[in-house]
């Protein structure tokens, strides 16, 4: 079994859980594990740090992303990269893994098309076309890479970061890249970590949901777990046995996401 978990920036830093490094060691050594991070809080305060203010768009599906132009996709870079990998990396070198940091650029890791045009809906809830800026579709992964690291021990770490056709650096968002990722491994599961126990919806966490109804969902699930389920969805659409939507911040995180203590678990169908 190949579990590829993707860590929410929502959950790193202050607030995690001691016991998730010797729980990704653990499924790691049982089933194999790729890790995917997020960090977009992160990003934003950097880049208000360096001045840079950030926007945000949402397009006519109510998926709420990152304007990004020129700067911010350095700045994203920098951040993700730079900064969250490395720390990822060389906190699970501290319980001895061999974890490998890599970009989606990193030996064409995450393959996308520059977005030239994108659909947002403004204040008034009209359509406007905007110049696209930095984000990508993603096209292909490399999985000849990522499964040659994990068959010889190693554990690739990958930033939500793309390469575009014409090599640029594109920003790419980490649920949906995990999604990506683990349906070119072929992994049996994919596990979203975050800072919430799964999709609530009247005030109550959903359990279980196929596919299907995951999709009908998608417009009373508010930003942030509305890209989620979009990932899980899209995850089990290419092949991914189930997903997993759960609290990175319980004790053993991904144990108690596999066997489906409180969170919310997205089945093909
Ligand atoms: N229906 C919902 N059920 C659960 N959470 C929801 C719902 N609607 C919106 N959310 C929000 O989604 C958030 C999780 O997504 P968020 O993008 O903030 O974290 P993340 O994906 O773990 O981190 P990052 O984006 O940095 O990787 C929750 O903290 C919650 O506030
Ligand atoms: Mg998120």
């Amino acid at each position: 079994m190949v579990v590829v978990v993707k860590i929410g920036g929502s959950i790193l830093g202050e607030g995690v859980n001691p016991t998730i490094l010797e729980d990704i060691k653990d499924a790691f050594i049982h089933h194999g594990l790729l890790l995917v991070h997020g960090g977009g809080k992160q990003v934003t305060e950097v880049a208000e740090k360096l001045g840079k203010t950030q926007t945000f768009i949402v397009s006519p599906e109510g998926i709420r992303s990152r304007y990004t132009d020129k700067e911010t996709v350095v700045i994203y870079t920098m951040v993700m990269v730079g900064k969250i990998n490395k720390e990822i990396v060389s906190a699970l070198h501290g319980v001895g893994i061999n974890a490998v940091g890599l970009s989606g650029v990193d030996g064409s890791a995450i393959m996308a098309e520059r977005k030239k045009k994108l659909i947002v809906m403004d204040e008034r809830g009209r359509k406007r076309v905007i110049e696209g800026g930095y984000t990508g579709k993603i096209k292909s992964v490399n999985s000849d890479l990522l499964t040659l690291l994990l068959r010889s021990n190693y554990m690739p770490v990958v930033s939500p970061i793309a390469m575009g056709e014409e090599g640029e650096l594109l920003n790419v968002d980490g649920d949906r890249a995990a999604a990506y990722v683990a349906g070119a491994i072929k992994a049996d599961k994919m596990i979203f970590l975050t800072d919430v126990q799964g999709v609530m919806m009247d005030n109550r966490l959903i359990l279980r949901m196929s596919g299907t109804q995951a999709k009908e969902t998608m417009p009373r699930i508010g930003f942030g777990m509305e890209k989620k389920v979009l990932a899980a969805v899209e995850a089990i659409e290419m092949g991914v046995k189930e997903s997993i939507i759960a609290s990175g911040l319980v004790e053993n995180p991904i144990k108690s996401a596999i066997e489906h203590k409180d969170c919310t678990v997205i089945y093909p169908g």
